[in-house]
């Protein structure tokens, strides 16, 4: 880890405090190292660039200067029996942040937000945290997101799968701006979990929604369901439907279209 820039103060509930960095190696693991030590929960750890980012199948997440590489680290105080809507309302909260500067997306379950013109995956967000049955003790929420990065940045393979904010628009956002958005949309929607507002934020996901009715494969534990994806359940797990007409229920998974 080199050199803290920063730190600042936010007017929130749920992130007070923004630690940023010039270089980690993951926002993740500092934020997990960091809220261990910290009697409260609720700051953001940012950082310019990331040596060792990962995303959710434990892949090296490509992280250079120029994109939002963020980790959010909460004690929520809600029923673990909900948390399956966490991945739920952070990527509503990045897509609804991204609309704010014109870009519009779409959500691929669990948690990938892509460019609604090209499906090209613009971010991605990891839900990471330590649950009993009987109480969440934290979540750590990271979040990728490509902004202000030419795809030249990137190692030729992925360039063809994904964009940038600034690709979209060519125009450069403000990095600590987006991230307060963010903050904004994430405090809303944990407002809605806890009033019990389930349906609602399940609507805001279906209208962004880039996979209900379509046919897809979805490998989980190392095994390949294919099927139509038929709905999401009140707590954000996938319904798929599977050619034999049976249903199973998802809470987490890697998605393909067909
Ligand atoms: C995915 O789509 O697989 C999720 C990618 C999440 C990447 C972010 S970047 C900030 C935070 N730190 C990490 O090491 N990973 C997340």
């Amino acid at each position: 880890m080199s050199g803290l820039l920063r730190k600042t103060y936010l007017d929130s509930d749920l992130i007070s405090t923004v630690f940023h960095f010039s270089e980690v190696g993951s926002t993740n693991n500092i934020a997990k190292k960091m809220i261990l030590k910290e009697k409260e929960g609720g700051f953001a750890v940012i950082s310019d660039i990331q040596t060792a980012g990962y995303g959710r199948r434990g892949d090296f997440w490509e992280s250079p200067k120029g994109g939002l590489w963020c980790s959010l680290a909460i004690k929520p105080d809600i029923n673990p029996s909900i948390i399956g809507l966490i991945p739920i309302i952070c990527a509503l909260s990045v897509s609804k942040a991204l609309e704010s500067h014109d870009i519009k997306t779409r959500l691929k379950w669990p948690n990938d937000i892509l460019h609604s013109r090209d499906e090209a995956k613009i971010a991605g967000i990891i839900v990471e945290g330590k649950v009993s049955s009987k109480m969440v003790e934290y979540i750590i929420i990271g979040i990728g997101i490509n902004v202000n990065i030419e795809l030249e940045q990137f190692s030729p393979p992925l360039r063809n799968h994904i964009t940038s904010t600034l690709k979209i628009k060519r125009t450069k956002i403000s990095l600590e701006e987006l991230l307060h958005t963010i903050i904004f949309y994430l405090e809303e929607g944990f407002d809605k979990m806890k009033k019990g507002e389930e349906n609602h934020i399940l609507s805001q996901w279906k209208q962004r929604d880039n996979i209900l009715g379509r046919k897809i494969v979805i490998t989980s534990n190392n095994i390949e369901y294919e099927g139509i994806a038929k709905d999401l359940t009140l707590y954000g797990q996938m319904i798929l439907e599977l050619v034999d007409g049976r249903k199973i229920t998802f809470s987490s998974g890697n998605v393909k279209l067909l």
